[in-house]
């Protein structure tokens, strides 16, 4: 006889498994178009909403799968993916607490629908648009790309988004438009790190990106993650990766984008801006002032397995972005 694997019942499938699954279908069927042309979502079996490992209530994403053809371009690292569990349950979101674990045990309590996002400053088109104006005519896609946090771990991530310069255009900057500065939510009701009298944090937490830097390819509006709207410790339900920056840059739960022609301090800036500078690429030469930032330890890893692995300068995306800053002293500006 031979053995036969029961059959996975579909409230124990978490999302991961369900997007190797999906991937392995799209391989399989030998066109790279067919992902997206079958749409994904139909590929597998419905009822999900209630996965365990999703206690979020994340929903299904159409979208384009990165192919192996974006690798030139940054778009997809076929390095092996951080688990789900991983990026969901090790995370930095200081509204909800300092400490790895918090934001997965408190996030749950922040509401993410309905949700609006105000765009100000110099704009043609200003005004408060609820996200599904913003996602309205969005192709979705995929990127695979590496996460590298100023602390020196790292994580693979399938990302599920849209460029921010093709939302930026939309809202038509002015000539004046140098800088974007993005917000994060401001509710203590419902964050309680903002309650907290010993944050380092002048909340909101905001962050922020010269023009060019906004409107290059590989910076990404995210709206999922592994083929799923993005859960609330990773900052649902929008929310910045810019895959060359420490991961502070990418800012989560994003409600006002302000385009101005000077730049204000972002929020690590204020709290410790001679460790954590406004630039912030990554960079292996450059180190913290109280760690090496030569190497990271790539999640995840545990006491036995720890798996350390050079940095690369911009996280490795430096044949896309090195000339953003041609002839500026990184060292200076850090
Ligand atoms: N955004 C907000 N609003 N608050 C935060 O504390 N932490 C940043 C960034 N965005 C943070 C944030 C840091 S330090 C990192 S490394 C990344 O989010 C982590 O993203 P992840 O938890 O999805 O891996």
């Amino acid at each position: 006889m031979i053995f036969k694997p029961p059959p996975i019942p579909s409230s124990e499938i978490t999302p991961e498994q369900v997007y190797r699954q999906r991937r392995r279908l799209i391989a399989g069927s030998g066109l790279a178009m067919a992902g997206w042309l079958l749409n994904p979502g139909r590929m597998i079996p419905a009822a999900r909403a209630e996965e365990p490992g999703d206690r979020w209530n994340t929903r299904e994403l159409d979208y384009q799968p990165a192919s192996a053809e974006g690798q030139k371009r940054g778009y997809y690292t076929p390095e092996k993916l951080t688990p789900y569990r991983d990026v969901t349950h090790y995370n930095n979101f200081y509204e909800f607490g300092t400490s790895k674990s918090d934001p997965s045990q408190h996030a749950w309590r922040m509401k993410t629908d309905p949700w609006s996002v105000t765009i100000s400053g110099e704009v043609a088109r200003p005004g408060t648009y609820t996200l599904e104006d913003l996602l309205r005519g969005q192709q979705l896609e995929e990127r695979i790309y590496r996460l590298r946090c100023v602390e020196a771990w790292s994580m693979v991530i399938p990302w599920v988004g849209f460029e921010l310069g093709s939302l930026l255009r939309r809202f038509e900057p002015t000539s004046k438009a140098r800088y974007v500065q993005f917000t994060t939510l401001y509710d203590p009701d419902q964050m309680p790190g903002q309650r907290s009298f010993f944050s380092t944090i002048d909340w909101p937490y905001q962050e922020g990106l010269r023009m060019d830097e906004a409107m290059h390819p590989l910076t990404l509006m995210v709206v999922g993650l592994y083929g799923r709207t993005v859960p609330p410790p990773n900052g649902a339900p929008l929310r910045l990766i810019v895959p060359w920056k420490y991961g502070f840059k990418s800012i989560k739960s994003i409600v006002r984008i302000h385009l101005s022609e000077n730049r204000s301090l972002t929020s690590w800036e204020k709290a410790a801006g001679h460790e954590y500078g406004f630039y912030a690429n990554v960079n292996p030469k450059v180190d913290h002032p109280r760690w090496s930032q030569a190497t990271e330890r790539r999640l995840p890893s545990g006491l036995f397995s720890v798996q350390r692995i050079p940095t690369r300068m911009f996280n490795g995306y430096a044949e896309q972005v090195a000339d953003l800053y041609t002839g500026m002293d990184l060292r200076r500006f850090y």
